[in-house]
Formats: C-alpha cells, sequence, structure tokens
C-alpha cells in the first residue's frame, strides 16, 4: 500500500454463469467474484466529507458530505453510487465518516461486470472503515447495500452485492433469497470461464435502466396473473412457493394464457429457476458438457422470452460455441455488456482465438484485455490497513 494511504479496499466484479433476471423474483442464481476488481485506497478526515479521485483523469473527483448527500447527479454519473452508499448506511443506522479516496479498476465499466455494485460496495466499506466501526458480517451488508443501490434509480436485486461480498477462490456461490443465503460450490478443475465484450456499454442510465425496470415490473406482474390464474394458489403467493407446488413445465403451459408479453417474462422466470438448480447439480457432479447446454438454453431464453439480448451478444455466443466452448450467455442485465463463455480448459487458447479472428475481426478490434479475458473465481471483497492484516467481510 501507498505509504499516503491508510487503508485499501479491494472488491471484485462477478460473473453470473446462470440464473439471470430472477434474483428479484427471489430465485437463487448462480454467479462468481472474479479477479477484476476495484481498488480504492483511502484516508479519514474528520469532517465527514468523502472526496474520491477517480485514476481515470476523465472521470475526475466526487465527493459527498455525508450529513447532507444532496440531490441525484445526472443518471449514469458514478458520484450517484458513492452518494446511494451515504445514504444506505444512513438508513440502516450505520456509522460513516469521511475520507479522501484514490479509486483504480481493472473491471471494465457498464459491462455487466457489477463495476456499479463494485463501487457502491467500496464506497460503503471506506466509510465504515473510516468511521471505525465493526464491519457488518457479509450477507448483512449486501442486504442493506442492494437497497441502497436503489437510490440510483435501477430496481435491482440482490444478486450483485451478495456474490461481490461472499465470493470464495475457486468457487461460485449459490445465491438464495428469502432468506438471504450464500453456498459456495467449488468449479471442477479442467472448467474455464471467458468473458467476451460485445463492444456495446450496457450502462445502467438511460433505456437500460429503463427496460431494466421495465422488465421487473413485468416479472411481479406476471405473478400476480399467474396466482389469479392457477386454482388454489393464495393471493400472496411467491415465485418460489408456485415452483414448490408445480413443476417449470406445467408453469410453463399455463403460462401460453397469459396476455404478452407477461407470458413470456413468466416462461423465462419459471425455466430459468429450473435451470439454475440442474446447473449446480451439473456443477456438483462435474458435468461440464451438461451446464453448457443449461447456458444455451438459459440465453435463448432471455433472447426469446425476456428479450435483453442484442445482435452483437447473440454473434459473440454464436461464434464461440463455433470455436469450441461448451455454452456461452449473456451475462449480468443484458441489452450489451458482456458473454460468459464455458470451455474446458485446454480449449480456452483456442476459442479466444477464434473469437479475436472472427466476432472482433470483422467489428475491426484487436481485442484487449477489456475485451476478452479468462476470469477466475475469486475470494470477496476485503479491507486491508497498514495497522492490521487484511479483514474479509
Ligand atoms: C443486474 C442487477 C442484478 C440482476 C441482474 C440480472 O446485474 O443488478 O440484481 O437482476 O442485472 O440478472
Amino acid at each position: 500500500m501507498n505509504g499516503d494511504w491508510s487503508h485499501r479496499i479491494v472488491v471484485p466484479g462477478r460473473v453470473n454463469l446462470i440464473g439471470e433476471h430472477i434474483d428479484y423474483a427471489g430465485l437463487s442464481v448462480l454467479p462468481m467474484a472474479i479477479d477484476r476488481r476495484l481498488t480504492l485506497d483511502l484516508r479519514p478526515r474528520s469532517d465527514g466529507l468523502v472526496r474520491i479521485v477517480n485514476a481515470q483523469v476523465e472521470l475526475g473527483e466526487r465527493g459527498v458530505r455525508l450529513s447532507d448527500p444532496g440531490v441525484a447527479l445526472p443518471a449514469g454519473d458514478w458520484g450517484n453510487y458513492v452518494r446511494a452508499a451515504a445514504i444506505g448506511l444512513a438508513e440502516a443506522g450505520l456509522p460513516a465518516g469521511g475520507f479522501d479516496g484514490r479509486l483504480t479498476t481493472d473491471l471494465p465499466p457498464a459491462a455487466g461486470l457489477s463495476s456499479s455494485s463494485a463501487l457502491v460496495v467500496a464506497s460503503a466499506l471506506g466509510m465504515m472503515v473510516a468511521a471505525e466501526t465493526e464491519l457488518p458480517d457479509a450477507l448483512t451488508l449486501a442486504a442493506i447495500l442492494a437497497r441502497a443501490e436503489g437510490h440510483t434509480g435501477t430496481r435491482g436485486g440482490g444478486m450483485d452485492q451478495a456474490a461481490i461480498l461472499a465470493g470464495r477462490r475457486g468457487m461460485a456461490v449459490r445465491i438464495d433469497f428469502d432468506p438471504l443465503a450464500a453456498t459456495p460450490i467449488p468449479i471442477p478443475d479442467g472448467w474455464s470461464f471467458i468473458v467476451g465484450h460485445s463492444l456495446e456499454q450496457a450502462e445502467k442510465s438511460g433505456t437500460v435502466q429503463a427496460t431494466y425496470n421495465a422488465r421487473r415490473g413485468e416479472v411481479e406482474n406476471a405473478l400476480r396473473v399467474a396466482v389469479a390464474a392457477i386454482p388454489g394458489t393464495p393471493n400472496d403467493a411467491t415465485y418460489a412457493e408456485l415452483l414448490e407446488e408445480h413443476s417449470a413445465a406445467e408453469l410453463t403451459r399455463d403460462a401460453a394464457e397469459f396476455d404478452a408479453p407477461l407470458g413470456s417474462r413468466f416462461r423465462h422466470v419459471v425455466s430459468e429457476a429450473d435451470r439454475v438448480r440442474a446447473a449446480t447439480e451439473c456443477l456438483r457432479s462435474n458435468d461440464v458438457a451438461g451446464f453448457g447446454r443449461l447456458m444455451l438454453a438459459s440465453h435463448a431464453s432471455l433472447c426469446d422470452e425476456f428479450e435483453v439480448s442484442t445482435a452483437s451478444l447473440d454473434a459473440l455466443v454464436g461464434e464461440a460455441c463455433e470455436g469450441g466452448a461448451l455454452g456461452a450467455r449473456l451475462t449480468g442485465a443484458g441489452l450489451g455488456g458482456c458473454v460468459v463463455v464455458l470451455v474446458r480448459t485446454v480449449d480456452a487458447p483456442v476459442v479466444m482465438r477464434h473469437l479475436a479472428g472472427t466476432f472482433y475481426a470483422s467489428r475491426g478490434v484487436v481485442p484487449t484485455r477489456d475485451h476478452l479475458f479468462l476470469a477466475s473465481p475469486a475470494g470477496g471483497a476485503r479491507v486491508e490497513s497498514s495497522a492490521r492484516g487484511p479483514t474479509v467481510c
């Protein structure tokens, strides 16, 4: 750590392996924290002001006064994520202190790899470290910060914060909701995940934010329609309860009667929940081909039923398979951003060369390490201080 700073907060991004757009329906998902991170070096200050300088000079400096976080900046401005952390901690009654900080990252922004949630998590950890308060456990903090991130205008679920805070080296983490739980599952030797950027930004502002919030509304409305349509279902039944009583195949048949687009959204949610269950089994039994098929089915459903894919994401998935991948799918909210590709480790160089020579070459791009990289499962967020050793949240 540079001598000017007393603390360093290191926060990973995540790729979601399977279980997309179902966390806000309370259904389990299977992400992993990755070895790409955001690093916040900081020095506490005593006047309750948080000032963070972004090492990417063009992104400048942002500040927030903890006693009065003020109004939001324009949608998409990175300062809104710092502000959201301050509001979230205050709402949860957690102490927060001011600091001067410097932010560096090798996590591509607006790529569906949770750079926004990583910034909320890093800011909040910085504020708590500066206040010299004891950190809550990872999942308690994840729930608080999932609510906090709502102050940026995106009605997100709780997957990203939980994956980032509860990540384990070498493992995927199944996240369950109501109650929030994290179960690490080892990634077998010989499996590798490649991340490929579609070259389209998935900024969580503007149309992407509007579409995301609209999809969440549709998923909630589809549940109401299902509850009314399926005899004997209590009015307040959740998706998880429906899936306890009925198979995904039965529910999918029922959805044929729902008005568009609610039937499609409902089919995606219940079938994706089923794929997460099956994929978890594949991971546990080292069935790499089975996991790959489920990823492809997930992508098809996100494209046809949930309508959050793009031509570039579809092309990347197609080329990955042509090049020898076992499966691939968009990861994160979609509408741009990245795909995650499953390969046998020995095949990784060939698949990456194939993507470089096809998808990227045809778009005149020589892929950099921000476009195409191997993502390894990493540990969760941690705090290092010059006085103490590292603290894992
Ligand atoms: C974003 C949200 C998550 C989740 C995914 C889609 O990453 O922050 O909560 O809904 O989209 O699965």
